[in-house]
């Protein structure tokens, strides 16, 4: 009787296994699945695939991250790994300064910079918040900012410090709300960032527009003021594209959200 019992059991747990494997293509037991084109892969394949095909922007619009890789993500934004991306853009900045860059130190020359992710890292708010796999929580995220305790990231605030060095005017240019104007000064100073030239934030005016098109007409506004900007930094796609655009742009990776 016993081992009947067990046998059904152990039925029912392999159907149910069964199911869910089909239900999220996986084979769990295995962790293995197939792509479309039958090629054999593991999770951490699938997973650097999706972060991958994220910052070539071949992947838009996501709301959240994958379940299946949030835990991936969750390592890869605390990695050594995601340093030395970041090390290696602003590394790429740097050539560009020191080869393409004529500047004309007439006081007209910037740059400009995002600020989530790219000069202040909100990775501790995704560390308590689910790494991007759980729907955003405008509140809660604006509540966090509000404390103005997000570390700088180091590479950025190096690029930063360089860029003041060669007299290249600073203009800091966020989808971050008007309100926390105060909490952002507070938090860049602490972090390390001093003697930006301008900080644009989102007014209630803006809050219509795209990011996109929002951070393109500051843009326009900066090039018909006179400034000549030869570079952009930052983690969003809606920080770089869009025109008028900047001599050049540069993308920090961010596989934690999207913002259109
Ligand atoms: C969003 O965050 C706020 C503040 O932490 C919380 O009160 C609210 O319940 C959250 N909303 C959702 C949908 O989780």
């Amino acid at each position: 009787m016993a081992t009947t019992n067990l046998f059904f059991s152990l039925t029912i747990i392999v159907l149910i296994l069964s199911l869910s494997v089909s239900a999220a293509d996986w084979n769990i037991l295995l962790n293995q699945r197939k792509t479309r084109y039958g090629l054999q892969i593991t999770l951490k394949n699938y997973c650097e695939s999706w972060r991958m095909n994220v910052e070539l922007h071949n992947i838009r619009d996501f709301d959240i991250v994958p379940e299946e890789c949030v835990e991936y993500i969750g390592k890869y934004m605390t990695s050594t790994q995601y340093k030395v991306d970041s090390e290696r853009t602003i590394d790429e900045c740097t050539v560009y300064l020191s080869t393409s860059c004529g500047f004309k130190k007439d006081g007209s020359d910037a740059w400009i910079f995002d600020i989530d992710d790219t000069l202040l890292s909100t990775v501790p708010y995704y560390k308590k918040n689910g790494f991007g796999g759980k729907k955003s929580n405008s509140t809660a995220l604006e509540e966090w900012m509000r404390q103005g305790k997000a570390p700088a990231l180091e590479p950025s605030l190096r690029l930063f410090n360089q860029l003041k060095g060669l007299g290249v005017k600073i203009i800091l240019v966020s989808s971050r709300k008007e309100c926390l104007r105060s909490a952002t000064v507070d938090n860049l100073v602490n972090a390390g960032y001093h003697g930006w030239t301008s900080l644009t934030l989102r007014g209630a005016d803006d809050e219509n527009k795209d990011v996109e098109k929002f951070k393109a007409d500051v843009r326009k506004q900066l090039i018909s003021g006179g400034y000549r900007i030869w570079g952009i930094l930052g983690d969003q796609w809606s920080s770089i594209e869009g025109l008028p655009s900047a001599k050049r742009t540069f993308k920090l990776p961010n596989p934690l959200y999207y913002v259109a």
